[in-house]
C-alpha cells in the first residue's frame, strides 16, 4: 500500500483564503482590520524566521502586523510591561510571545500574565482550562491545525482509536482533549509508555510529537492508519555538511504502510501559521461581537 500524503501546505492555503475574505467582511462592518502582536526576544535564528513567516501571513490575510523585536537582555519586568501595554492596546486582538525566551525570563509567568481573550497561542491556563472543560477559548495552533487535516483526511473521527505520542502542553495534552471532543477513544504515550510500538499498532490515527528524528517506523502502524508528523528535526543529510528537515515519523517506512500521512515539511507546519492567522481573526470577532460566516 503506497499512503495519500496529506497536503498541509494546500490545505493550508485554502484555510487562509477563506480568511481573508472573513477578514475583509469583518473590516467592512467595523471599520478596522483584526490586528496581531508578535514578541520576539533575542536573535535566536529559528524564532527570528517563525516570527517573519507570522508577520508575512498575517498581512497577506488582510491584517494588522505589531512586531515587537526586543534585545537579548530584556529584563522579565520588561517584557511583563510591554504585555500590559498589548493587553490594553484596543488595535491588538492576539498577543504571541514567541518561544523559548532567554534564561532571565519566566515564560509560564509571562505567559500568564497576556490577557486570556487575547491570547491566540491558546497557552494560557485559563484557555487550557476552557479547552478541558469544552468552553469556547483559543486552542494552540498545532494541535488545531492537525485536528483540521485529520477531518479532511477522514471525515468524522467519531469512535476511531487515537494515540498521541507526546504530552507537551503545547501539542500532547491539547491535542488528545480535540481528539476526544472528536468522540476518539485517545491514549497518550510518552517516554515512559511500555511497548510503544504495540501501542501505536492499535491506533487509527497516530499524532507524533515527541521530538525524535524518524522514531514512529512503518512495521508499528496498523494498516491504513492515518499518521500526522508534528517533529521537526534538523539532521544531518545525504550530502557532507548539509542538514535536513525530518519528522518523528520514519516516512519511507511508514509511507508503505499508512492510509495517510503527512510530510515533513509542508504538513503541519503550514497548518499551525493559517490557525494564528485564525485565531486572530476569531479574537477580533469576539471582541467586536462580529458574526463569522466561516474559517472556523
Ligand atoms: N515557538 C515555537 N512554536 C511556537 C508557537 O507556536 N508559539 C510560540 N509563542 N512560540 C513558539
Amino acid at each position: 500500500m503506497t499512503a495519500t500524503i496529506i497536503d498541509g501546505k494546500a490545505a493550508a492555503a485554502t484555510l487562509r483564503a477563506d480568511i481573508a475574505v472573513e477578514v475583509a467582511r469583518f473590516a467592512a462592518a467595523t471599520g478596522r482590520s483584526p490586528g496581531l502582536a508578535v514578541v520576539l526576544v533575542g536573535e535566536d535564528p529559528a524564532s527570528a524566521v517563525y516570527v517573519r513567516s507570522k508577520g508575512k501571513a498575517t498581512v497577506e490575510a488582510g491584517m494588522e502586523s505589531f512586531e515587537h523585536r526586543l534585545p537579548a537582555d530584556t529584563s522579565e519586568a520588561e517584557l511583563l510591561a510591554l504585555v500590559d501595554t498589548l493587553n490594553g492596546d484596543p488595535a491588538v486582538d492576539g498577543i504571541l510571545v514567541q518561544l523559548p525566551l532567554p534564561p532571565q525570563i519566566d515564560a509560564d509567568k509571562v505567559i500568564t500574565r497576556i490577557d486570556p481573550d487575547k491570547d491566540v497561542d491558546g497557552f494560557h491556563p485559563v484557555n487550557a482550562g476552557r479547552l478541558a472543560t469544552g468552553l469556547p477559548g483559543f486552542v494552540p495552533c498545532t494541535p488545531y491545525g492537525c485536528l483540521m487535516l485529520l477531518r479532511s483526511q477522514l471525515g468524522s473521527l467519531s469512535g476511531k482509536s487515537a494515540v498521541v505520542i507526546g504530552r507537551s502542553n503545547i501539542v500532547g495534552k491539547p491535542m488528545a482533549l480535540l481528539l476526544l471532543g472528536d468522540s476518539c477513544t485517545v491514549t497518550i504515550a510518552h517516554s515512559r509508555t511500555v511497548d510503544l510500538p504495540a501501542i501505536v499498532r492499535q491506533a487509527d490515527i497516530v499524532v507524533a510529537a515527541v521530538g525524535r528524528a524518524e522514531m514512529v517506523k512503518g512495521d508499528w502502524l496498523k494498516p491504513g492508519a492515518c499518521v500526522i508528523d508534528v517533529g521537526i528535526n534538523r539532521v544531518e543529510g545525504s550530502e557532507r555538511g548539509k542538514t535536513k528537515l525530518v519528522g518523528d515519523v520514519d516516512f519511507a517506512s511508514a509511507s508503505g504502510v499508512a492510509g495517510a500521512i503527512t510530510p515533513v515539511p509542508g504538513g503541519v507546519g503550514p497548518m499551525t501559521i493559517a490557525c494564528l492567522i485564525r485565531n486572530t481573526l476569531v479574537s477580533a470577532a469576539r471582541r467586536d461581537g462580529f458574526t463569522l460566516e466561516s474559517a472556523s
